[in-house]
Formats: structure tokens, C-alpha cells, sequence
């Protein structure tokens, strides 16, 4: 199946790619739009359905394209965000709503499982979390303080069954861990039995409302009652952006010599830290180690980290084979807790975002809250969650302006094939952000010599995007937009991709 990167995950090789068996009715008004075939889209898809909405899910590539199918698939109550952290910004009691709200989300992913056949390796897992240093020990016990009296289950372990140095480590009971794609699928046909449409390769280009939702897409126009976007961050510029961080996170999947794979899920609290687990892949175990984080655009050889983190494995284990190899993003909300509702100053378009590491739990319990509200019934989360939580930022609006008055001109240059090839000093697979006449152009130059150009300039709020040699992408530093080499938009916020560069002589036009 196909991915938003170069390197596809463990869950994404050998399987194919989501084939949709329900038509649509292109004149008909659905009940609501949901807009992204990730966890979040396509367990909100199934709720709003089983509570009688007439819906239909547009995903502008394939099912499993974005960080769903990219995550290492950890299903955790405890969160990035840690319960002590959450406490001191929100309150002891917003706390334990968060706690009791992670512990629903895994119900309600056990019960899918459950209620569906989901075939996607549902196992409960003891999660261990290891401090080695006098300053990790002392954040050990305020977590494990704030986690109990947020009602989450936890003790200090007598011992950990993972090969990883420590000092003191804290046990955390019914913690999970799950197969993403084969999930996805098995809500998708879930939805898809019951009616619900399904369409792929359906980019929103554009959104109006006048008395129901006309959404312009890539397949033509769907009506509708009330949008969700589920597309990690939400398209389109808005105060979300200026309050979520996009980082990338690097995980390998190894063979081992001694055939001793752990039977926990494990993380450390070093910075940036580690997480392991393991999983049976067509009756083979992997482990499977993740970390190196960092902010997106913010590592100019994110090829080399995969390097990093395999030596750091070898420490610890036996690794006869390292046989996947992939990085994904996520989003840092700049308060801790994802933005789930109304999205702010609309009406009718409920957004889902912010939710760090913990994307499958939190857009599960994402999926189950925006059902709630669309549904008007009464929920604390309203509040709790609630993206206009954020107070508006001064300058915002002088921000979007001065930004968009920055447009490239480059378009209306024209570059001769001999300065590209100047420029573009690269060996095959290489990239650059070059200078050319005070502009700036992406260069990239593919394996079979063929150069691309683009003008890097980022369409959402014209950022300068870096080049990702792991995925071989251009990534924005500022709110995590991703184009391919060719300047195709892989994920937004963006609503297109790059412009590209025309030039004169060989292979220009
Ligand atoms: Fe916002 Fe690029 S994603 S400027």
C-alpha cells in the first residue's frame, strides 16, 4: 500500500492498499462529510453511523496513508502528556476525565475489535516506564503519584523484563498494542457493510457553506449537513496551527538472534527517549524500537538517525537483521491536551488535532467525543478539549498578511538547464534548497539523474520547506505540510502542492 514517505511502515508492506466496494450518490446530501481515512475518520465514520447518520468518508490518498499507518501502533492510557503535567495545567479533576477518557478509548477499540472481527493482533500489554537518572527517578514518583490519583493502574516494578538499564521503573497494567492497517481495514468494511461510502484518492480542495456544506473535491462536489476533519491537523489557516508542533519520530522493526522477544511495551525518559515492543508479522516476531524525535524540518540528514537508532539497539540486543525502517509525524499540542470539537469561529465542522504521541487512543476518543457533540448531547470534553480553549493570538492576523506577501515570484523567472545543473550539484537521491538571483529553489535530483525543481516556498503560509532524505519529501518546519519530490501534497495542512519550475533546455520546456 502506498504511504506519505519513501519508507513504508511494517504494517504497510504486504498489504494492499483498501479497495472500497459501495458507490456514491454524487447529487445526494449526507449527513455529515468526514474528511481523512485515518483512525480518527474512520472510527468517527462507524460511530456517527451506528447512531443513524448518513455518512461518507473522503481520503485524498489511500486508507492507512498518513501516521495511522505510520505510528508503532502503541495503545496506551498513559500519555505523553503526563498525568502530573495534565494536573498542574487543567486540575486534578480534568485529570482523571483525561484518564477515565483514555481508559473509554481503549473500550471502545476492544469492543470495535470485538463487535467486528477485527483480525489486527489486539493483545493487553504491562507497559514499564524507566527512569535512570536521580532527576527521571523524581518525575517517576510525581507521575506515579498524579497517574493513581488520576485512577490509572500503576506500581513500582520489582523488576522489568527488558535487556534496558535503569534505576527505577514504574508498571502500568492493560496498556495494548494492536496491527493499525488490519484495524482500519476492518472499521472501513465495518462502515462500508452498513452502507457507509468510502471514497480514496479524494482530495477537499475547497469548502461553502450555504444552508449545507458543498465540499469541492478531487471526484466532484459532496453535500453535506456537518464536516469532520480528521486529517491530522486541519486544512486551511487558523489559529490550530499556530498552537500544534509538528515533530517526526524514527522507528525500526528488527530480528533477533536469540529469538528473546520481550512480551511488554517499554519506554524510557531520556530526551529525545525510546519506546519498544514487539509484534508477529506472518508468524515472525519483530522488535520493534522507536524514538530520535525531533521537530519537523529541524535534522538535515534524518537518513543518518536510522543509524543512530540501530546502535543504540545493538547496546542492548542480539539484532541479527533490521528489516523496516520508517519515520512518521505527529503533532505537539502547546498545552498538552489534542483540540477536539467545533472548530474555532464555525459552525458544523468539527476538527480533531494535537495529539502527540498518542494519535490512536486520542483519535479514537476524538472520534467518540465529536459524535457526542454532533449528537448535541452534554459532555465535560466540550470544554476540556475544546479547540477555542485558545485564547487568540496577538498578531495573528498581521502574521497570515505579512506571510502571504512574501509569495515567491519565482514563476515568472525562467532558468536555463545549464544553471539548474550548476545548482544541482547532487548525486542521485540528493536534494538542496539552493540560491538563485535572490530566490530560492528546491532541487532535487532522482535516481535516474532527472531533476525536479520546485519553488520551496510552502503554499499554506509560505515557509521555506526542508528536505527529508529518510521519506524523500519536502517537509515544512512551520506547521508540517509535506510535498513529494515532484511537489505533490503528500499531507496538509497545505491545501496543494508546490509549484514547479519550469526551465529552458534539455528535459524543460
Ligand atoms: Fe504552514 Fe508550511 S505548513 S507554512
Amino acid at each position: 500500500m502506498k504511504r506519505d514517505g519513501d519508507k513504508k511502515s511494517i504494517w504497510q508492506v504486504d498489504i494492499e492498499n483498501y479497495a472500497p466496494v459501495n458507490g456514491w450518490e454524487k447529487d445526494k446530501t449526507y449527513d455529515v462529510l468526514i474528511v481523512g481515512g485515518g483512525i480518527t475518520g474512520l472510527t468517527a465514520a462507524l460511530l456517527l453511523q451506528k447512531e443513524g447518520k448518513k455518512c461518507i468518508l473522503a481520503e485524498a490518498h489511500n486508507l492507512g496513508f498518513g501516521t495511522t499507518g505510520g505510528s508503532s501502533a502503541h495503545l496506551n492510557t498513559i500519555l505523553d502528556s503526563t498525568y502530573d503535567e495534565i494536573e498542574k495545567k487543567f486540575g486534578k479533576e480534568n485529570a482523571r476525565h483525561v484518564a477515565t477518557d483514555t481508559r473509554e478509548a481503549m473500550d471502545l477499540i476492544e469492543g470495535l475489535v470485538n463487535a467486528h472481527h477485527i483480525e489486527c493482533d489486539f493483545a493487553y500489554r504491562t507497559a514499564y516506564l524507566l527512569a535512570n537518572t536521580e532527576q527521571e527517578s523524581n518525575s517517576l514518583e510525581k507521575i506515579k503519584e498524579a497517574s493513581e490519583q488520576a485512577g490509572i493502574m500503576v506500581n513500582e516494578a520489582a523488576s522489568v523484563p527488558l535487556p534496558l538499564p535503569y534505576t527505577k521503573a514504574l508498571r502500568f497494567e492493560f496498556q495494548a498494542q494492536f496491527h493499525p492497517v488490519k484495524y482500519l481495514h476492518g472499521l472501513a468494511r465495518a462502515f462500508e457493510e452498513n452502507g457507509g461510502i468510502i471514497l480514496q484518492n479524494c482530495h477537499v480542495n475547497s469548502v461553502e457553506y450555504n444552508q449545507q456544506f458543498t465540499a469541492d473535491t478531487s471526484l466532484g462536489n459532496i453535500y453535506s449537513s456537518t464536516i469532520v476533519y480528521a486529517t491530522h491537523i486541519p486544512p486551511g489557516l487558523n489559529i490550530l496551527h499556530m498552537r500544534c508542533a509538528p515533530y517526526r519520530s524514527y522507528v525500526a522493526a528488527f530480528r533477533l538472534k536469540s529469538g528473546a522477544y520481550p512480551d511488554a511495551l517499554a519506554y524510557d525518559m531520556q530526551d529525545p527517549y525510546h519506546y519498544f515492543r514487539t509484534h508477529k508479522i506472518e508468524g515472525k516476531d519483530y522488535l520493534i524500537v522507536g524514538g530520535f524525535d525531533h521537530k519537523t524540518g529541524h535534522n538535515n540528514n534524518t537518513e543518518y538517525i536510522f543509524t543512530e537508532l540501530e546502535a543504540y539497539v545493538r547496546q542492548y540486543y542480539d539484532v541479527d537483521t533490521a528489516d523496516y525502517k520508517w519515520s512518521s509525524q505527529y503533532y505537539i499540542p502547546a498545552d498538552g491536551l489534542p483540540y477536539i470539537g467545533l472548530m474555532p469561529g464555525e459552525d458544523n465542522i468539527y476538527v480533531a488535532t494535537g495529539f502527540n504521541g498518542n494519535g490512536l487512543i486520542l483519535g479514537s476518543l476524538a472520534a467518540k467525543l465529536i459524535c457526542t457533540l454532533i449528537f448535541g448531547k452534554e459532555h465535560y470534553g466540550q470544554s476540556l478539549y475544546n479547540p477555542s480553549r485558545i485564547k487568540p493570538i496577538a498578531g495573528f492576523s498581521s502574521f497570515v498578511k505579512e506571510n502571504a506577501d512574501a509569495v515567491s515570484m519565482f514563476i515568472s523567472k525562467r532558468l536555463s538547464y545549464d544553471k539548474i545543473s550548476e545548482l544541482a550539484e547532487l548525486a542521485p537521491g540528493e536534494a538542496v534548497v539552493a540560491e538563485w538571483e535572490g530566490y530560492k529553489v528546491a532541487l532535487y535530483k532522482d535516481e535516474n539523474g532527472g531533476i525536479h525543481a520546485l519553488d520551496p516556498v510552502c503554499p499554506h503560509a509560505k515557509c521555506i520547506v526542508t528536505w527529508n532524505n529518510a521519506e524523500k519529501s519536502w517537509d515544512c518546519p512551520c506547521h508540517g505540510a509535506r510535498y513529494a519530490p515532484n511537489g505533490d501534497l503528500l499531507t496538509g495542512p497545505a491545501r496543494h502542492g508546490l509549484t514547479q519550475i519550469k526551465w529552458e533546455g534539455i528535459d524543460g520546456d
